[in-house]
Order: structure tokens, then sequence, then C-alpha cells
């Protein structure tokens, strides 16, 4: 089996083709960070043009990378949300559009179970495993149990993750998106103790019971750092050491976080091979998983991360969550709606008041 993936929910345009054992044969993906970065963030009707104007030459160049002709493809799954609505509109109907003119199923993919399911793609895990979704838009706990049966343990009550390390980046004057720059910057860092003296950051929600984060207070404590006084003083040597007292800071959360989660995940949980999976952009940071590698050893539980490449947004995600739910008869009509909220959870009442896209 053979899908085309089409992904366009936040400012990256991409396509690719993945079979159903696991071969990318494409993955394209071409960014629009030149257009947003003037303005500092992702910019909706901006993200739209471009989506607009590069699809369909992604969708040609997948095809064409892959060797594969329209014939040749099995089914077409595309990203119907969560995401910025103009962007997820125009990948949805390219790939309505594909499916009706070559009579093939559509999959409307949900990005967030595109994600979840990455570690089946790059690692074949079996469920049930836990997983932490980190991304620009999400923070997330969840047990993944099946395709489309999803348990949330804990998902932040104001920021995204990803969102604090953007911001917080903005904020230490370095460039856009933040979070590959801090990371950069936090190695630049070769005391990481005196660090965290000079420049001490809080732990949300550390030592709470349950898995919920926050992160808008760390941002805040950041701004507080750089707004005392003199201004505008920060020398390089202070945004490497604030950087790593960041990051630090970060990871001391999401591990108080992700145990209270593995301690409820491997108390319910059958698995023999219990595993703990991190997906989204903000996995791809190596400070954060390490510290959760070390985590999850103390819990005897296997770590999965899949490579930067396909944690952070992608399409053959978006084709291998197409190629999990053909598998299994799990096709949508051409009427299906783009959402630009799409929990995993629908079960999770509180989710809805505090999830952001
Ligand atoms: O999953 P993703 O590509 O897009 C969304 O769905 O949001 O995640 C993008 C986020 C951005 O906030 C970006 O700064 C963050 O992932 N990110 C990182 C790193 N690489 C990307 N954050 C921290 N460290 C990194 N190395
Ligand atoms: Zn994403």
């Amino acid at each position: 089996m053979r899908i085309l993936g089409i992904e366009t929910s936040c400012d990256e345009t991409a396509a690719a083709i993945v079979e159903d054992n696991g071969t990318i044969l494409s993955n394209l993906v071409l960014s629009q960070l030149d257009e947003h970065r003037v303005f500092g963030g992702v910019v909706p009707e901006i993200a739209a043009r471009a989506h607009l104007e590069n699809i369909h030459k992604l969708v040609e160049a997948a095809l064409e990378d892959a060797g594969v002709a329209l014939s040749g493809l099995d089914g077409i799954a595309a990203t119907c949300g969560p995401g910025l609505i103009g962007g997820v509109m125009i990948g949805m109907m390219t790939g309505k559009a594909i499916a009706a003119a070559c009579n093939l199923p559509f999959i409307g993919v949900n990005h967030l179970e595109a994600h979840a399911l990455t570690p089946r793609l790059t690692d074949k895990v079996a469920f049930p495993y836990l997983l932490l979704l980190v991304s620009g838009g999400h923070t997330q706990i969840l047990i993944v149990h099946d395709v489309g049966h999803y348990r949330l343990l804990g998902t932040t009550i104001d920021d995204a993750l990803g969102e604090c390390f953007d911001k917080s980046a903005k904020l230490m004057g370095l460039p856009y998106p933040g979070g590959p720059h801090l990371e950069k910057a936090a190695r630049q860092c070769l005391t990481p103790a005196a660090a965290r003296e000079q420049f001490p950051l809080p732990r949300p929600m550390k030592g709470r019971t349950g898995c919920d984060f926050s992160f808008s207070g760390l941002k805040t404590a950041v701004r507080l750092h750089i707004d005392r006084p003199p201004p505008g003083t920060l020398l390089m040597n202070d945004v490497a050491a604030l950087a790593c007292s960041f990051e630090n800071a970060v990871c001391e959360t999401l591990v108080d976080r992700c145990e209270n989660a593995i301690i409820q995940f491997l108390g319910n949980n059958e698995s023999q091979t219990p595993a703990f999976v991190i997906a989204g952009g903000v996995a791809a940071n190596n400070a954060l998983r390490t510290a959760l590698k070390d985590l999850t050893a103390r819990h005897h539980m296997s770590f999965i991360a899949p490579p930067a490449k396909l944690c952070s947004d992608n399409a053959a995600m978006i084709a291998w969550a197409g190629v999990e739910r053909l598998g299994r008869g799990m096709t949508d009509k051409l009427d299906i709606a783009a959402k630009p909220r799409w929990p995993l959870d629908p079960e999770a009442g509180y989710q809805k008041q505090v999830e952001t896209t």
C-alpha cells in the first residue's frame, strides 16, 4: 500500500509518499520561515497564501522523487486539523481533489494523531505506549491505546512548550524560530551550575499531583531577568547562561510531570514492553531527550525519539497515519470538514478550556 500525505496546518507546506512497510519513498518540506521571520511568528494569512502557491509543486515533486505515478497510489491522506484553518483548507482540498479525480480513498488526518503514530513508522512501537507531545501549539501527555483511541493524562493550562521556547528566545534577542536557537545558545554555556545561580527560574507545577503543565510563568521569569536594570546589557555569555538555566528548568519540570504519568501508565498497563515516546517539534531538543531518557531508564521503559526531521511538522507522518487508518478501513467521505480544534481525547473535558491550536 502506498499513500500520498499532505500537510499544511501551520507554516510548512509538505508532501510525502510512504509505503505500508514503513518505507518513506519521498518526504518534502517547504518551510515558510523566511516569510514569517520579519513578523517574529506565523502570520495565518501569509501562511495560507504560501501553501496555495506551493502545494501542487510539492505534490508533483514528491511523486517524482518517489518515482511513483498517481496511478501507483492507494490512497490520499491530508491534515484536516487542528491548525490554522486557511492552511488546513488548502491541503485538505488538494487531497480531496486528487482523491476524487483518481477515484482513490481519502483519509482526513488529525495532525496530532500523525505526531502520535510517528514512532510506529520509525520504530514499530506496539500499542499501548505513553506519549509526550511537545510542539509549538501543543503540550500533552497521552496514552496511545490504538489508532483513534487516546487517553489524555495531562496538558498545559496556558502556553505550549514550543511557544514558551519561542517567546523566551525572542526576549533573549535570539532569531526566529526560537527553540533551536535557544538550544544552540544553551550549548555555549560551560558552567550550568553557575548559570542556574545567576538566572534562577521557576519549575512550574513541579511537585504537584497530576500531569498538567504551565509555562507562562517561566516565560515571565525570563522577561524579569532581562528587564533587570540596566536594560539592554545582556552579553553573549549572559544569553548562553540564561538559555542554559531555561533548558534546565524545562527539563526538570517535564521530568516531574512525566514521572507522574509514567507511574499512572505502568500502574494500569498490561504491556510487557512499556515504551515512552516523545514527538512534536520540541522533541528535537537534546537536553530534553537526555533528561527523559534517564527518567524512563529509571522506570525500565524503552525510550523512543523519532529523528528530528520526523518530529517537526512533515508529511511522512500524515501519510503514515493514512496507512494506519486505511489498513483498518477507516476512510473519510469527501464532505469531511476542516477542524481548527480537534482533540485526540474528546472525553477529556478540561482540555477544551485549555487547548491551544
Ligand atoms: O511540531 P512543530 O514543527 O510544529 C507545530 O506543530 O507546532 O513544532 C515547532 C516548535 C517550535 O516552537 C520550535 O521552536 C520548537 O518546535 N523546536 C524546538 C527545537 N526545535 C524545534 N524547541 C526546542 N529545542 C529545539 N531543538
Ligand atoms: Zn505539529
